[in-house]
């Protein structure tokens, strides 16, 4: 064999090594690839299954939303009008004050008392007070207090209105004239109750257990739910509802607050009681 056919053969064996190390790394790649394809493909359902969790649609943020009703945590309503819009009736300091400070006081206490009681939670203020014996001890005088705060005074915001005033019509007006004689007794009867009531208080007028009307009065923040009635109305007697305009005068405000009684609100109650 000679120098030109020696190089040759040389020359060939060079270029297989170079084709072998070329094949090699293509399969090195073929085989990383095809692992890294399996890896992730594996790992696609996790990931779909761990997504909602991660990331909640919109259906899942309103059923978050009514899950916070249901725990019963609960939320200062807003005022329906401006905080003069009783005015000269009840002036606009006492109803921010009122509002913005006794109300949301309510709130706040309630919602920090029932924090740790997750068996209290799902059941709802109304139910708790009419059933306070389920109630732990150590918070069933804040529940009861603060809850029914709430409670009153949600009805009471609703009960008045710049527009209120005059009288009850329909079946409201008739059963009050069959009760009490007239709207005239009537009011007569439900202020001297309201005066009468010593210290901090409300005075109603409830359907009672035998579904009749009658007026009743309650301590601090109690509310004729607890004693099975249905609350149609109620007037605050507690002085932060009055004293800035009528000082110790409990008995003027009375008179002057039948001018902002709204009485289709009051009829809807009544309504909501025959209707049981
Ligand atoms: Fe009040």
């Amino acid at each position: 064999m000679g120098y030109a056919e020696l190089a040759s053969v040389s020359r060939g064996f060079a270029r297989m090594r170079s084709l072998k190390q070329f094949l090699q790394r293509q399969l090195h790649f073929i085989v990383i690839g095809g692992f890294l394809s399996i890896l992730l493909i594996a790992c696609q359902p996790l990931a779909q299954s761990q997504a909602p969790d991660a990331s909640p649609p919109p259906e899942t943020s309103s059923e978050t939303v009514d899950q916070t009703e249901a725990v019963g945590t609960l939320e200062l309503p807003p005022l329906p009008y401006a905080f003069d819009a009783l005015e000269p009736y009840i002036d606009a300091e006492t109803m921010e004050l009122h509002h913005d400070r006794h109300h949301a006081a309510y709130v706040n206490n309630y919602n920090e008392a029932i924090t740790d009681y997750p068996d209290l939670q799902s059941q709802g203020v109304e139910a708790l007070l009419r059933n306070l014996d389920v109630i732990p001890e150590d918070v069933r005088i804040t529940i009861r207090n603060n809850g029914g705060g709430h409670v009153n005074h949600s009805m009471f915001w609703q009960i008045m209105s710049p527009e209120g005033g005059g009288e009850p019509q329909g079946q409201l007006a008739e059963q009050i004239n069959q009760t009490f004689g007239s709207f005239a007794d009537f009011q007569t009867a439900f202020e001297e109750a309201g005066a009468n009531q010593f210290g901090s208080g409300w005075v109603w007028l409830v359907s009672n257990n035998e579904g009749n009307l009658q007026i009743t009065t309650t301590l601090n923040q109690d509310n004729p739910i607890m004693q099975g009635a249905f609350p149609i109305m109620g007037n605050d007697v507690w002085e932060h509802a009055y004293y800035l305009s009528y000082r110790n005068r409990r008995a003027e405000y009375l008179d002057a607050w039948w001018n902002v009684v709204n009485w289709e609100e009051v009829g809807r109650r009544y309504e909501q009681a025959v209707q049981g």
